[in-house]
């Protein structure tokens, strides 16, 4: 934990690299994706002057697929990494449907919320369905790849099931983005922003809003004092 003057680091370096890396991979799946259906020729989006390429079959096939080499990089790497450091911050805990009605009843009415951790039940929520949606795609989207490699036949059946799930979490990611920037409308979320750009979010904003998650880092920060006062020694010993 490090601070710095009035902010406290919220994002590491490689949260917001996982996070910058989906949301651009993502935005090109979805583009890309909706551009195989074929949706584009048909309202007229390709008649767009730059927009032409957005109705070829094999131009918007081959960006899927660097976008999708892209999106596998970063949720294989993001699963790999929280799990060797037993980070579990965001997963959903049991009550958080109950407690996300509560925050949501107190942002509207203006009452008091319940103490929450590093994140919102909501957050916690959110997470979890974007997640399994692109769990979702990635799994129905390597049994697709196989389909596409000349002279393998897959069964009919898993095809169809393949398709029908990666149409499906297509739209319920949609949704689900949708709602994560509809979020920051409400004023009280919007403190969160700077801290996926820098890494940093106001300290006060912690301490009232994720009052249990300040406790934490300050009990850890203070259980870490003796290191410090030593390091201060001994950089006097060198002569400071
Ligand atoms: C395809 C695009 C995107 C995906 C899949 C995505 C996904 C996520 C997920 C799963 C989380 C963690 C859960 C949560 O806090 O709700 C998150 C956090 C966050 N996202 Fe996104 N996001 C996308 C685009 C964006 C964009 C364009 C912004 C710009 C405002 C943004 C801003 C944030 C912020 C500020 C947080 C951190 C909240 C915190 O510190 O607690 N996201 N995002
Ligand atoms: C956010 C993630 C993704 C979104 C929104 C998305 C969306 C779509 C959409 C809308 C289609 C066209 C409908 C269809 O043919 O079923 C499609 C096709 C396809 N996607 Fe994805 N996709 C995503 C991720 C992936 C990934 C990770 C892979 C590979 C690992 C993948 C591989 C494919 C393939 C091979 C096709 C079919 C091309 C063909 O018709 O031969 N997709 N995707």
């Amino acid at each position: 934990m490090s601070n710095k003057g009035e902010k406290i680091l919220r994002q590491s370096r490689s949260n917001r690299f996982v996070h910058w890396g989906a949301a651009v991979s993502i935005f090109l799946l979805i583009i890309t994706g909706l551009g195989q259906l074929p949706l584009y020729k048909r309202y007229n989006v390709t008649n767009i002057p730059g927009a032409e390429w957005l109705g070829s079959f094999f131009t918007t096939l081959d960006l899927h697929y660097i976008g999708a080499a892209g999106l596998l990089f970063v949720v294989f790497y993001h699963l790999v990494y929280h799990l060797v450091r037993k980070e579990f911050d965001i997963m959903p805990r049991k009550g958080d449907m109950k407690e996300s009605y509560f925050i949501i009843k107190a942002m509207l009415t203006k009452g008091k919320e319940p103490d929450s951790d590093k994140y919102l039940a909501e957050q916690r929520i959110a997470y979890l369905f974007i997640g399994v949606n692109v769990l979702l795609l990635v799994f129905s989207g390597l049994i697709k790849v196989i389909k596409n490699v000349p002279d393998v036949v897959l069964p009919s059946g898993v095809v169809f099931w393949a398709t029908q799930i990666h149409n499906l979490a297509t739209v319920l990611l949609i949704f689900g983005l949708v709602g994560h920037f509809a979020a920051f409308l409400i004023k009280e979320n919007r403190k969160l922003i700077p801290g996926m750009f820098t890494g940093y979010v106001d300290k006060e904003y912690v301490k009232h809003r994720h009052s249990l998650w300040y406790a934490r880092i300050k009990e850890e920060k203070e259980t870490s004092k003796p290191a410090k006062i030593n390091l201060s020694h001994s950089q006097k010993v060198v002569g400071h």
